[in-house]
């Protein structure tokens, strides 16, 4: 058996699969939610993700009637771009900012002054984003020197657990590669950006690429976990590439949708392309030597978390979409932007805000619900129409993730995308490509393409429906012009 872990934002799941890829069982441990001590800031303590893989691990193994001794092999996936920073006797150092934090914009202008932002965009292929780990590094330089001073090694989360699980300090050029300090033409490091932020390379943990063995469990490891000491880890992937690797986005044509608490199109690329307004990610994939391209929508289901948080607490997620199919397409003229978080894909704007525009009195909560359905979509759509401007062919678009459980959610996005959508056999996106990735790195399969091939079934495909299509394209274009009608306000807003 083989064990895939995701550390995602809401819960850590612990996945165990057998050598011919079938889940024989999956266990997840909530997270203690997300601190927001101000708007747009976002922390999670590193220490609760170790809690919760720990509880995970046991539960998977116990669901599976399983005992340690037959894993052989683990595999890594986390949320990207977290900053978890440890002292010199690899305490964590204070909670860490996570993916979805924005309060680093002047640390993300300086580093453009210091560095250049042309020279930027050459020495990491993308632009420094306020989500991005290194000006979330500098912004705790810059307003905790204390903490500063005191840190002596960087992590991503999976890598914090893998810290936890091995003794080891590394990390993968997947998640490496949303750091904004890694290289991602060559796979490794940037020198140049190191030198010229004059930052200590000594803090970084050493790369590998997605499928190569890290380390293996350490006793102590082994005895909370009930895992063998030795079982090798694979290093595994960002949540991202990793669930490309479950969706089997691993050569070019097809392309994912995961609508996680972030919505995220995806694409395999042989080669490295980039937008040169750096609207959609250009990373290391999962796959060695190859790359992909992402754009990324910050308030997916997280649009629908805080809804169903604030305005219908206790509903569960299927009355929700349920509600939602009964009001008509278009929400009678009410548009969501889900722009909970600010936005990455394509506005790159931390300061942007959500805002329901169209609102009456005749609305209904049903028009509210599927509003942010439709403006979730719209904003998939922003993100598949500039891959799609980068030339990469998209025949269908494989969904995945908490939001792509819903066949309504599913037929919006089709009709709203203008793309056939396709489920797979196996929904479980990151901690399932984990798993595959463990399955490469322990030597069962040759390679990423080979395991996909071989576990990769679809289902299920829903097609873009004429009518409903056409009339949801007139409505993205409605949706597109409205952020720019308010950045000015939401500049205003930040302001104040
Ligand atoms: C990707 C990203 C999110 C997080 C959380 O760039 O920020 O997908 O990894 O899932």
């Amino acid at each position: 058996m083989w064990l895939g872990i995701d550390v995602g934002t809401g819960g850590t799941r612990a996945l165990v699969v057998d050598e011919r890829g079938v889940i024989r069982a999956g266990f997840t441990a909530p997270h203690e939610d997300m601190r927001m001590e101000r708007p747009l800031w976002a922390e999670q303590r590193p220490e609760n993700w170790w809690d919760a893989a720990l509880r995970a691990i046991r539960g998977a193994l116990d669901e599976a009637h399983i005992t340690g001794r037959d894993v052989r092999g683990i595999g890594l996936s986390g949320q990207m771009h977290g900053l978890v920073i440890l002292d010199r006797e690899n305490n964590v150092i204070r909670p860490a900012l996570i993916w979805c934090d924005q309060r680093s914009q002047p640390q993300v202008d300086a580093i453009n002054r210091a560095v250049g932002t042309a020279n930027v965009l050459s020495y990491i292929a993308n632009p420094v984003l306020t989500g991005f780990t290194l000006p979330k590094l500098l912004w705790v330089r810059d307003n905790e020197p204390d903490l500063y001073e005191r840190v002596s090694k960087m992590l991503l989360p999976k890598d914090y657990v893998r810290f936890r699980l091995t003794g080891d300090f590394a990390t993968e050029v997947s998640d490496a590669s949303g750091t904004a300090l890694f290289d991602v033409v060559r796979r490794e490091w940037s020198a140049p950006m190191i030198e010229a932020l004059s930052l200590d390379r000594a803090i970084l943990p050493k790369c590998y690429e997605s499928v190569e063995i890290t380390g293996t469990i350490s006793p102590t490891a082994a005895a909370l976990t009930g895992l063998i000491a030795g079982t090798p880890v694979v290093a595994g992937g960002g949540d991202q590439a990793s669930s490309a690797v479950g969706n089997g986005i691993v050569e070019l044509g097809i392309v994912s949708c995961t609508l996680g608490t972030s919505g995220v199109v995806f694409a395999h690329m042989e080669q490295v392309a980039y937008d040169p307004s750096g609207r959609v990610h250009t990373f290391c994939h999962a796959v060695p030597g190859k790359w992909h391209v992402m754009g990324v929508t910050q308030g997916a289901g997280l649009s629908l978390q805080w809804f169903r948080t604030q305005l219908a607490p206790g509903t569960n997620y299927n009355l929700l979409t349920a509600e939602a199919a009964k009001a008509p397409p278009g929400s009678q003229g009410l548009f969501w932007l889900p722009y909970l978080m600010g936005e990455r894909t394509p506005h790159l704007d931390a300061t942007a805000r959500g805002a329901w525009v169209g609102l009456t009195a005749k609305h209904t909560r049903a028009d509210l619900i599927r509003s942010i359905i439709e403006g979730v979509s719209y904003s998939q759509k922003d993100c598949l129409d500039i891959i799609e401007r980068l030339g990469v062919i998209v025949n269908s678009v494989r969904a995945s993730g908490g939001g792509a459980k819903s066949p309504f959610w599913r037929q919006v996005l089709a009709d709203v995308l203008a793309k056939p959508v396709v489920t797979l056999e196996t929904q479980e996106g990151s901690a399932y490509g984990a798993a595959l990735l463990a399955l490469v790195g322990t030597g069962v399969y040759a390679s990423v393409p080979e395991v996909c091939h071989h576990v990769i079934q679809e289902t299920d495909a829903l097609m873009p429906s004429g009518a409903e299509s056409d009339f949801y394209q007139d409505g993205h274009s409605l949706y597109a012009s409205l952020y720019p009608a308010l950045k000015p306000i939401y500049q205003r807003i930040a302001r104040l």
